[in-house]
């Protein structure tokens, strides 16, 4: 493949600042509701965490709550990024939507919601999910496949008939953010981006529009 010739010109939509709300959270679910997608996790975001040694690492995870508060997701609190999120509670989201020529960027901080919401939250997971949290310890060497699954029969088992209690090392985190990037693709590489910082006196988001 030629990526050097490949290339797309973006005329779908267009992002005026007075069409931005003043909360970027509501422009957010805007965008997220025009992404959705039958065949596509529209709400997938790239997460970004910086480990000790300053070495930045990203991943997909899934958004599973917005607020006004902040980003909700659901993980492992001992894999590698619930480690890094740990050491150092700064972390980056980005999603991007290439079928409407949209991305988003997100910078914020990191922190575990409440063990009753994260019970609330595990209890409404497919019972093979619940299995499949406890079985993984997500980020650690696995020797061979076979012992997860063995894992997962063992376990399976063991709780049939009974509710799955949610493992202590699962949870979520919500990330409350301090700015915002929106980014609308335009003709000509003459893009649209409109930024939002939250002022440190009185929490208001300022906006401004960005260079492409
Ligand atoms: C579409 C998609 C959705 C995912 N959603 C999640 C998620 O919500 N939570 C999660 O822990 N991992 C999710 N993963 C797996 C992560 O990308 C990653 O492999 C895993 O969390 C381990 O990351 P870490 O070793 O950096 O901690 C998802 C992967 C994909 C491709």
């Amino acid at each position: 493949m030629s990526y050097e010739k490949a290339r797309k010109d973006y005329t779908k939509h267009v992002l005026l600042e007075h069409d931005c709300p003043s909360s970027p959270a509501i422009l957010l679910d805007q965008w997220l509701h025009e992404a959705h997608s039958d065949s596509i996790d529209s709400n997938a975001m790239t997460l970004s965490t910086v480990g000790q040694n300053g070495q930045p690492s990203s991943r997909i995870v899934l958004l599973r709550e917005l607020t006004e508060k902040g980003i909700v997701f659901y993980t492992n609190y001992n894999s590698q990024k619930g480690r890094e999120m740990a050491e150092n509670e700064l972390v980056s989201i980005n999603f991007f939507w290439p079928w409407i020529e949209r991305q988003v960027r997100i910078g914020g901080k990191a922190s575990k919601i409440s063990a009753f919401s994260s019970d609330e939250y595990f209890n409404s997971r497919p019972r093979e999910s619940q299995i499949g949290a406890i079985a993984s310890t997500q980020s650690q060497t696995l020797k061979l496949r076979e012992t997860l699954e063995n894992r997962v029969t063992e376990l399976t088992s063991k709780f049939e008939g009974q509710d799955i209690p949610r493992p202590e090392n699962w949870g979520g985190y919500i990330i409350e953010p301090n700015y915002f990037e929106f980014w609308q693709g335009r003709a000509s590489r003459l893009h649209d981006r409109v930024r939002y910082d939250q002022s440190i006196e009185d929490g208001q988001w300022l906006i401004s529009r960005l260079y492409p």
